[in-house]
């Protein structure tokens, strides 16, 4: 029976769309997950090992993150308003300062999320005599962004470096403005952008980079800056966006660069002031969770330490595991059939470790994989005891 509001046949395309996608093995299932701990979770009763968030340090459940928390929404919950118009709280003013001083930028500008903040950015900044050079495997917010702006999209591969180069050579004078845009870390396989190759292709011509390092912030670089701090190219990139969902363990995305850009897109960004403000007790968090990434470097050595051992159980394992450097905290391990990929992930669930099975088209075609997130807090046994039912289950399922 077609049960809904409105009329049948609305229903009935639903329906039928939805059953295409089940024949394509594409439609997804929705999970009620509740966390335990930073490495553990409750599925539909069963408690299972987590390698799927991107709490890469523990923060969602730091102590001090959650004083700060708790004390903020004791006040107030939503914050009522855009920050145009009344949403704008001490605690945000506070956020962005605290960002723009762990970024060493002018200023930063809060959104309501990652994706907001990448599609308002680049939306704002890429206008109709405008190019960007977008790099293939980008997030779909970096994608949707790139496609609603008003200016030209070209799309390049990270392994092309000459090609990329050539294309801008033949492209550059017939826009006004040229971008280069960039995740610094690949969700689907941990790898980096080599991003003093992109900054040096961008100043032969004279193009802006802008980069989204929503996995790199609180795990790569000294003091947890990112890869573009890792890479040396801090100074060189006038665009950061970053996100308080990850690393930093509470929500919201974030813009960091100079006064005048994060004024522009304050001023232009329809997904910054056309939106409900973060709530103040997530930004009394963030403060919180930045003040620990910044003093507390021990958390991603250990992560980095983690990912190095995985790594070394997966090859042991003899599995198939994308190259990504070593101390890269997401790892992809190639299954290749889209269906064999779920059946891997289901069954390994059954044994009580929760790694996703990522498909087509959130990957390319024939390279389904199974993707490892890890976080500081995983102990090597969790790791060596999730790679050993990994491998018995595909073994069993190839067989
Ligand atoms: C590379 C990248 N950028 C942006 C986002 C969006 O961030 P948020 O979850 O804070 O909206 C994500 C989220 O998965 C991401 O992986």
């Amino acid at each position: 029976m077609t049960e809904g509001r409105g009329n049948n046949a609305f229903q009935q395309r639903l329906a039928s769309l939805l059953k295409h996608r089940e024949s394509v093995h594409q439609r997804r299932l929705r999970r009620c997950v509740n966390a335990i701990s930073t490495t553990e979770c409750l599925i539909d009763g069963r408690r299972c090992i987590s390698f799927a968030t991107n709490d890469y340090l523990g923060l969602t459940r730091h102590p001090d993150v959650l004083t700060a928390f708790t004390e903020a929404a004791a006040e107030q919950v939503g914050a009522g308003a855009s920050a145009l118009i009344a949403g704008r709280s001490a605690y945000h003013v506070r956020l962005e300062s605290a960002i723009a001083e762990f970024e060493g930028t002018e200023s930063a500008l809060l959104f309501p999320s990652g994706f907001a903040a990448n599609t308002g950015t680049l939306m704002s900044l890429i206008g109709r005599p405008d190019a960007v050079f977008s790099e293939r495997e980008n997030h779909a917010s970096l994608i949707d962004g790139c496609r609603s702006s008003a200016g030209k999209l070209f799309v390049y591969s990270r392994w092309e470096p000459d090609r990329l180069d050539d294309m801008i050579s033949q492209q550059r004078a017939n826009y006004e403005a040229v971008f280069m845009v960039t995740d610094t870390v690949f969700s689907m396989d941990g790898t980096l952008a080599d991003l003093p190759q992109l900054c040096e292709i961008a100043d032969r011509h004279d193009v802006t980079m802008i980069v989204d390092e929503a996995h790199g912030t609180g795990v790569f670089g000294a003091t947890g800056r990112g890869v573009c701090e890792l890479q040396q190219v801090d100074h060189r990139i006038p665009v950061k966006i970053g996100t308080l969902s990850k690393a930093v363990g509470n929500l919201g995305g974030f813009v960091a660069g100079s006064t005048a850009l994060c004024e522009w897109l304050w001023n232009t960004a329809r997904s910054q002031f056309f939106s409900t403000a973060l709530p103040p007790a997530v930004c009394a968090g963030a403060i919180a969770a930045l003040q620990v990434i910044a003093q507390d470097s021990e958390r991603r050595r250990t992560l980095g330490a983690r990912a190095k051992f995985a790594r070394a159980c997966l090859r042991e394992a003899d599995l198939e595991v994308l190259t990504a450097p070593d101390t890269s905290p997401i790892i992809a391990i190639l299954i290749g059939d889209d269906d064999l990929a779920v059946r891997v992930s289901q069954l390994l669930l059954e044994k009580g470790f929760f790694v996703p099975g990522i498909r087509p088209p959130s990957v390319a075609r024939g390279t389904a994989r199974l993707r490892m997130s890890l976080c500081c807090d995983h102990s090597e046994d969790q790791i060596r005891s999730a790679v050993y039912q990994l491998r018995e289950v595909i073994r069993n399922t190839r067989r």
